[in-house]
């Protein structure tokens, strides 16, 4: 089969979190399955331009028709570790992608919705046909509007689209200006709540809604996800819709990419180790503490690599840093926010605890220190609000760092309770709590602590339950499959 991927995001090269992951891990999942796999991107000036091979231009002169000029574009082509990837780039005025970051400016619908059309536009000129064109998030949530509305009457009748819902959070909420500048039009059709429509005055589309109405299938990313989306306040108002349209929705769990996250050969490790070679660990636990200046103490350190969003459980996280000292054991944390308030936060507990040999926060974004800190901890503490997927816990499984995780979407499909689980003993993994507040987080994390002190033999075995488990594409790429033959044949 023949699929496209169409996102704003693929890991190592343009990765903000795990959208960035999963478009890479699945596109190789799909190849390795012999499959034929593309992925479009836009060519942002802070992408890691290291991790492109061959960099060159494809396509010297796409035009793209943006309100009533037309936005010259180039696109580019170049293997990102063995995937083939286009990057679009504009030249106007807006200067979409040059922007020093990926996210987060006024005009983000223009620059997405933009981005999408450019997309979209190249595919029909440069004569790509697709069984499938997989598009992610809010951000490429018009690849299957535009489709139907204009495209399929332009030659392109015969692709389909599988849209992926990463965050129901951010939809993608903009006025009629995106309907004239990407040549759909109509407000007034539009607006209507049974399309695009976000709200009863008609005065705004939301993209996401788009791919759900539109798409031939929605997933989102794991099977506890896709129950919370229709049945709690996660759906952010969406519930009622996916109701409407849950034949063809369905949560396809993850996988992690087995080759990227792997101890036994990560080249970002000074040593490597398996179930069978978990002493190792333990060099990687030493040269951790090294590179951050940690106390070569008799503890177990506990650690937080991830965004610094509310979604991630801010108030559970900064708690888990002084429960975890208070407790006798080390902390690290690798995390940024885009909003200064909460790095604010966390710069001001940095300060506070900045003479403590037992602690180290780093507020930025390090692919690197990341992949340490995953070999070097112990426990990995991933009390998020709500989680579609995560794959931190994961990773930790991956890398025999023990997740304390509450039990939400992704998180309570893949950690199951070393106590309190229904599974059988072999099977569970970590720990795991249920309510919101201090004392809940308390009860998994101390548990966790507790097991490493006193009973450092049962610890490794949870250790070895962890790393046993196959959480790799192998499945979800078989699912996956299986969705787009489905939908080929409609
Ligand atoms: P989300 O996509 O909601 O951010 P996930 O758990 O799905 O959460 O994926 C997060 C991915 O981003 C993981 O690969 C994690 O290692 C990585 N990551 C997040 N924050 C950082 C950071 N500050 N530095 C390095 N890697 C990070
Ligand atoms: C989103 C979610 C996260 C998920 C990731 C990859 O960013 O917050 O839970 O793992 O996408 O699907």
């Amino acid at each position: 089969m023949y699929i496209v991927m169409v996102a704003s995001e693929c890991a190592p090269v343009a990765k903000v979190g795990g959208l960035g992951d999963v478009v890479f891990g699945l596109s190789r999942e799909l190849e390795i399955r012999g499959n034929a796999v593309e992925i479009i991107l836009p060519k942002y000036d802070c992408m890691r331009y290291d991790q492109i091979w061959g960099l060159q231009v494809v396509y010297e002169d796409l035009w793209v028709t943006w309100f009533n000029r037309f936005i010259h574009c180039t696109v580019f082509f170049g293997y990102v570790h063995g995937r083939k990837c286009f990057f679009i780039e504009p030249h106007s005025e807006e200067n979409f992608f040059n922007r020093g970051t990926f996210y987060g400016f006024p005009d983000e619908h223009m620059r997405f919705a933009f981005f999408t059309k450019a997309a979209m536009e190249f595919m029909l000129k440069s004569g790509k046909r697709p069984d499938v064109i997989h598009s992610h998030d809010w951000q490429t949530a018009l690849v299957a509007p535009l489709l139907y509305e204009i495209y399929a009457h332009h030659g392109m009748a015969n692709q389909r689209v599988c849209h992926t819902i990463h965050n129901f959070k951010h939809q993608g909420i903009a006025g009629a200006n995106v309907l004239w500048a990407t040549g759909l039009g109509r407000p007034e059709y539009y607006f209507d709540l049974a399309r695009m429509g976000d709200d009863f005055n008609r005065t705004a589309i939301n993209f996401m809604k788009g791919a759900i109405v539109y798409s031939n299938f929605i997933t989102t990313v794991s099977p506890r996800h896709a129950w919370e989306v229709r049945h709690t306040e996660q759906g952010f108002g969406l519930g009622h819709l996916l109701h409407m349209h849950q034949a063809k929705f369905g949560g396809v769990l993850n996988g992690l990419d087995y080759e990227m996250w792997n101890p036994e050969s990560d080249p970002h490790l000074p040593a490597h180790y398996g179930i069978a070679t978990l002493e190792h660990k333990y060099d990687d636990k030493r040269a951790l503490r090294e590179r951050l200046w940690l106390a070569d103490n008799y503890k177990p350190i506990v650690a937080y690599v991830g965004r610094l969003d509310q979604q991630k459980g801010v108030h559970l996280i900064r708690h888990a840093i002084y429960y975890s000292l208070a407790n006798g054991a080390q902390f690290v944390l690798l995390g940024s926010s885009p909003e200064s308030s909460i790095n604010g936060q966390f710069l001001h507990i940095k300060a506070e605890l900045n003479d403590n040999p037992d602690c180290h926060l780093e507020i930025g974004y390090n692919e690197e220190l990341a992949h340490l800190i995953y070999a070097g901890a112990d426990i990995i503490v991933v009390p998020s609000m709500y989680e579609p997927c995560g794959l931190t816990q994961m990773i930790g499984l991956r890398y025999g760092t023990v997740p304390v995780v509450r039990a939400v979407g992704g998180l309570a499909d893949t950690v199951f309770d070393r106590d309190f689980s229904d599974k059988p003993p072999a099977e569970r993994n970590g720990y795991v709590f249920h309510q919101t507040d201090e004392l809940a987080l308390e009860t998994a994390l101390g548990r966790a602590i507790g097991l490493w002190q006193h009973h450092p033999d049962d610890f490794r075995e949870l250790i070895e339950n962890g790393m046993r488990c196959d959480f790799s594409w192998n499945h979800p790429g078989e699912h996956y499959l299986r969705i787009y033959e489905y939908i080929r044949h409609r």
